[in-house]
């Protein structure tokens, strides 16, 4: 099958070409972006390949599927960037990886709450200017801290098993409560209990139009004074500008993001020569204790290799008129 990969990457064709090895789907890889101005390139081609800032909204499906676009394969677990709605309409099939590598995310996560506590970013930097000085760089023992996990699924579980080994105390909010985390000892509370106990909330939960702006003004009033908040699922579970008057006021001690609301015109591309025009962000970066990374926690070899295989058995699964177990349906007619 004639497969258009959009926003592909050099990991990308590595790892995805290598697995197409056992497939034999023809790909060719676009490095553009998918927009509704780049949806052309989709000419002639019976599956796009997408990833997460990809604009899959209506008027792009529209056009890809007036070019004769069948399947949507997600590069992703996350589908709140597609509208399914419109998918569905248009019979377009949505498919995506719905786990790859839970592990990555949380312990990218780990890494974010062990960088900020222990300021590992700026003792980096002082050490190589020969500065060897530790004022400034006082943090604390994360055994005993009290962690919010809020959702529990495949990479909540995994940091709620991370945090146990560190001897934290955690707390949860999840719709559906996960067995593994209640023997691990992990106490399920609403959310205003989560937030006024923990020492650290870490967002691991989908976005979807319900919990849009989880973390704003409001919620953050409900927290403890110098709370360590840490986003690895997607930038619009936090109101940023709500978090930067947080920051100011110093009630958020310690800000560790891996996701940003406005992240589609900054992340994955190298941008060191233009001047960022993103305001909030640049303002985000200056402060002393926000630790931002690009949208990594997925990158290991493990989740590249665990994607390229789910996605390509997508794709073969379509081609071959099977039923494909990682469809994704829309919830609204
Ligand atoms: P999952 O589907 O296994 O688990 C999500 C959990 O969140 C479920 O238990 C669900 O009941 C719960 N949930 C849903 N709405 C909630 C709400 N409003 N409040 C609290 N809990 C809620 O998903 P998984 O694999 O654990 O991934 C979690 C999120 O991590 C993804 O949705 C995605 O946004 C993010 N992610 C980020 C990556 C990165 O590179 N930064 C890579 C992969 C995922």
């Amino acid at each position: 099958m004639k497969v258009a990969v959009f926003s592909s990457k050099s990991y990308d064709h590595q790892f995805l070409e290598a697995e197409n090895l056992a497939h034999g789907h023809e790909l060719t890889f676009f490095e553009p972006r998918l927009t509704h101005e780049t949806a052309s390139l989709a000419a002639g081609y019976a599956a796009i390949c997408v990833f997460i800032n990809d604009t899959v909204d209506g008027e792009t499906l529209r056009a890809i599927a007036a070019q004769g676009v069948k399947l949507i394969a997600l590069r992703s677990a996350g589908f709140n960037h597609v509208d399914l709605k419109v998918a569905a309409q248009l019979g377009l099939l949505v498919v995506r990886v719905p786990a790859y590598s839970p592990y990555a995310v949380a312990e990218h996560a780990t890494a974010l709450i062990l960088a900020l506590n222990r300021k590992i970013y700026r003792a980096y930097n002082r050490v190589r200017d020969d500065n060897f000085a530790l004022e400034g760089l006082l943090g604390f023992d994360l055994h005993g801290s009290t962690v919010g996990i809020v959702g529990t699924g495949k990479v909540g579980q995994c940091f709620a098993q991370i945090m146990h080994g560190f001897g934290c105390r955690l707390l949860a909010y999840d719709p559906y409560p996960n067995e593994v985390c209640q023997q691990l000892g992990v106490v399920y509370v609403d959310l205003p209990a989560l937030f006024a106990a923990s020492d650290i909330v870490s967002l691991h939960c989908p976005l979807t139009p319900a919990n849009h702006h989880l973390i704003n003004a409001e919620s953050l009033e409900q927290m403890k004074p110098g709370v360590m908040l840490i986003n690895t699922s997607r930038g619009a579970l936090l109101d940023t500008t709500a978090v930067i008057e947080g920051i100011k006021a110093r009630k958020v001690g310690y800000l560790g993001i891996d996701v940003y609301e406005q992240e589609e015109a900054l992340f994955f591309e190298d941008l060191s020569n233009t001047v960022i025009q993103d305001d909030t962000f640049q303002l985000l970066q200056s402060f002393p204790n926000v630790l931002i990374t690009a949208h990594q926690a997925f990158f290991t070899r493990d989740a590249l290799k665990n994607i390229a295989e789910t996605t390509l058995a997508n794709i073969t699964a379509f081609a071959e008129g099977q039923p494909c177990v990682n469809q994704v349906f829309s919830a609204q007619p």
